[in-house]
């Protein structure tokens, strides 16, 4: 049987990143790619590492009538951009089986339901790709702790961090091309993975339903006029004018629509994390049992001393997001697969082989973004938003947070 060819539009970090995890799979190629900048190169690490014979189309119409399936792999800010592109090239005839987008779904409700819409129009499945809900350490405990879950009853709390010292690109950093700040970037995957790891066993995946969010926004570390001059230099980014949150912090509310009980996610994130790399940390209590993980508690590390230092490999190469090249290391050595990108790749295209969505659809990463869009209100307003409230729901559908309009200077604390 011939193998699945995946294209890919955007062949930036994650991309590369994907192209990683593709090496795991069987029986999928990376058949082509299209963007703006980095397409040959990508496409020449994918014929030289077997993922196929991987073309660059010069555009997205050509792209989509050459593989099975596309993945939104480019900056949120080109999101409804592209997928409107996708939806034309469906209409002139592009036979895709699916369609794939990173997080965040949209900036805002409002492009995420475009998306979504869009995605409808096609009449094509699709897969809203967050890596963590797929990590083989979530999926784990949930298996191992299911004899726990069924006798004692499912988890009541659920804590998810994702930290690292900043984003890699200027478009980040600006709230007004990213969506936000970090709780747009990264919140999106914690928030995601709270309500995950509290969804009872056998349940779907929008079983636990959410009552309301708090949360806390603010910008600690690169609006002091050292960092900020360091960010406008590497980044052109300047805070003092459109500033974004370095750090959020919140917890959302669910209740069980069977047993009226309520559980709550705590989330936590920064751009600020000024230790070895990224780190993700997820834990869960339920009543007698617990789990914990730490994505930096590799079994490899390595030491680099001062005078062997100048002969260090790339520090990315041992862990994403990498802040040093010598003393104590942690490293990953198989990231794209520690993260889930390898999972999701694999559930996407056994999904879309079989005609149906993927584990997590665009449907799911729309409710993610009213959530994550939902705590920006509450940071905003200071005060917890009742996601209950039928006004709220309808402001939501409009809502884009000062942060994201460029006035983060009237909201956050600095
Ligand atoms: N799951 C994760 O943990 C994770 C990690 C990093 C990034 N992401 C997401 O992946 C997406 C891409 O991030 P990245 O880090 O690769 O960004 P990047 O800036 O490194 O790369 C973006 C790529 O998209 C291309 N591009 C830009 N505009 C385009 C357009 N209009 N049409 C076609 N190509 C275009 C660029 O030329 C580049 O090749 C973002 O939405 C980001 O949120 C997810």
């Amino acid at each position: 049987m011939a193998n699945f060819r995946l294209g890919f539009i955007g062949a930036g970090f994650l991309a590369k990143f994907q192209a990683k995890a593709m090496h795991q799979i069987r029986g999928v190629d990376l058949a082509g790619v299209h963007a703006l900048k980095g397409a040959e190169e990508l496409a020449e690490v994918a014929r030289q590492n077997g993922l196929g014979d991987c073309k660059v189309y010069g555009s997205i119409l050509e792209l989509c009538k050459n593989v099975d399936a596309v993945a939104i792999f480019a900056p949120n800010f080109a999101r409804v951009q592209i997928m409107q592109a996708i939806t034309d090239a469906v209409a002139q005839g592009a036979a895709l089986q699916g369609i794939i987008c990173e997080k965040p779904l949209g900036r805002t409700v409002a492009e995420a339901q475009q998306l979504v819409d869009l995605a409808k129009q096609c009449g094509t499945p699709t897969a809203y790709f967050e890596n963590q809900i797929h990590m083989k350490g979530i999926r784990a405990q949930r298996e191992q702790l299911a004899p726990q879950q069924a006798a004692m009853g499912p988890l009541a709390l659920a804590r998810s961090a994702e930290e690292h010292a900043g984003p890699h690109e200027g478009w980040f950093w600006d709230p007004t091309r990213q969506g936000g700040g970090v709780l747009s970037d990264m919140g999106c995957h914690s928030i995601a993975c709270g309500w995950f790891v509290l969804t009872p066993l056998g349940k779907p995946l929008t079983f636990l339903e959410p009552v309301s969010v708090t949360a806390v926004t603010s910008l600690l570390k690169w609006g002091l006029p050292k960092f900020r001059k360091q960010l406008l230099d590497r980044m052109g980014v300047d805070y003092s004018k459109t500033p974004a949150e370095d750090f959020c912090t919140g917890m959302v509310t669910f209740k069980n629509p069977e047993t009226g009980q309520l559980s709550q996610a705590q989330f936590t994130n920064s751009w600020m994390y000024d230790k070895q790399g990224l780190r993700l940390t997820m834990d869960g209590l339920g009543p007698g049992y617990a789990f914990e993980l730490n994505s930096l508690k590799s079994p490899l590390e390595i030491f680099i001393g001062d005078e062997a230092a100048e002969s260090a490999a790339d520090a990315e190469t041992a862990l994403e997001k990498s802040t040093a090249t010598r003393g104590l290391l942690a490293v990953e050595p198989n990231e794209a697969d520690l993260y889930g990108y390898v999972d999701e790749i694999e559930d996407a295209v056994a999904c879309f082989k079989q005609g149906k969505n993927g584990y997590l659809n665009f449907e799911y990463g729309l409710e993610v973004t009213k959530l994550c869009q939902a705590a920006y209100m509450s940071a905003e307003r200071g005060q917890a938003i009742d996601l209950t409230d039928p006004a709220i729901q309808t402001e939501l559908k409009s809502y884009t947070s000062l942060i994201a309009q460029g006035r983060g200077g009237e909201v956050l604390y600095r």
